[in-house]
């Protein structure tokens, strides 16, 4: 059972031979890569079809360089803002359930974010990972391309979300991050960026679309759900990512109630009135301390109506409509 290994607790790279020649070849690397605006940092860098900061294409090298997968891992992928926290409080309490009563709940304590690991930071050579007990659990925003091989073959959640959500809670977000030096984003610039799929992580459509292709390929090794499916319907999605987990539900545990204690113990209203989440803060690596509270925004589905005019709603739904025409993906809550 994986247990609740914080952010904090990442080990710093090892300057092995090893490692110091991808910094070299990341270093000469990033001066040929294709340059665009960053929401957070001042430029993002088109790395093999997906725009990344300087740190996490470094890391992507190293992640394909260091990192071995374990048949049993399981790896919550994401493009950001698409309810990652909300999934990561979900699987850790569902794969965790035998260890915690919901009275005494890890989650009562501790922010979701320190239950899974984000693997996208630097924290390579990542030995101390082997050490977590089976099935750890790891989360990255990378694409499904940008993954090492063996990765694939780790059981893979995705969450996507309608884009307009997304753009709007990853425009506030990133604002909240963004670097002092340089001015607010603003929503007419974040718009336009996310539009032409210059964005953390981004293009988000074909960040959904890798894992979608995936998922169709090898519908038993990825457990594709929408957000908005996750909102309406939660114990039913629950249900099925426990079986896909590997988990599933008894009998007697939903007699007992237990489906109905996760997604109450893991919904939006539970969560963001902890004092864990609303005072505490998460430190990500030797700079950046987050407060926990970011996570937990507004955990709606159509905030974007009071941000996006008419004219902004139809492009984004055009290009949604475009690029996964023939996929069979319905973004967003359009069923
Ligand atoms: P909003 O900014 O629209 O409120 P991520 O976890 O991938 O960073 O995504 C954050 C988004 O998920 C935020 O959206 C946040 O409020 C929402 N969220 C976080 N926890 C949630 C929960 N338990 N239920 C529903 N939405 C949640």
């Amino acid at each position: 059972m994986s247990t609740s290994p914080t952010l904090a607790a990442i080990p710093q790279p090892k300057e092995d031979e090893e490692y110091n020649k991808i910094c070299e070849e990341h270093n000469r690397l990033i001066e040929s890569l294709p340059k665009g605006h960053g929401w957070m940092v001042k430029h993002l860098y088109n790395y093999n079809g997906f725009w990344l900061k300087q740190e996490n294409v470094k890391n992507n090298m190293l992640l394909h360089t260091y990192f071995k997968s374990e048949p049993t891992d399981i790896v919550l992928a994401s493009f950001m803002k698409s309810g990652t926290t909300w999934l990561k409080a979900l699987m850790f309490s569902t794969i965790s359930r035998d260890h915690y009563t919901f009275s005494d709940h890890y989650l009562l304590e501790n922010s979701p974010q320190s239950t899974f690991p984000l693997i996208d930071f630097e924290c390579y050579p990542i030995s101390e990972f082997t050490n977590l007990p089976a099935p750890r659990l790891f989360a990255t925003h990378y694409a499904y391309t940008l993954l090492p091989k063996c990765m694939t073959s780790c059981k893979l959640v995705y969450v996507c979300r309608d884009p307009k959500d997304v753009l709007i809670s990853k425009w506030i977000f990133m604002n909240k991050l963004r670097s002092k030096d340089l001015p607010p984003l603003t929503l007419n610039e974040a718009f336009e960026l996310f539009c032409n799929g210059v964005s953390e992580y981004g293009p988000f459509w074909e960040h959904v679309l890798s894992y979608w292709r995936a998922s169709m390929e090898s519908p038993d090794k990825i457990f594709f759900l929408k957000y908005e499916d996750l909102k309406m319907q939660p114990k039913v999605v629950l249900r099925n990512l426990a079986v896909f987990m590997g988990k599933p539900f008894t009998m007697e545990e939903e007699e007992k109630g237990v489906v109905d204690e996760i997604v109450k113990l893991c919904s939006f209203e539970f969560l963001s009135n902890l004092d864990v989440n609303k005072k505490g803060s998460l430190k990500v690596d030797s700079i950046v301390e987050l407060e926990n509270q970011v996570f937990l925004r507004k955990g709606e589905i159509g905030d974007w109506k009071n941000y996006l005019n008419q004219e902004m709603k139809e492009r984004i739904d055009r290009i949604s409509d475009a690029k996964m025409k023939g996929s069979g993906v319905i973004l967003g809550a359009r069923v």
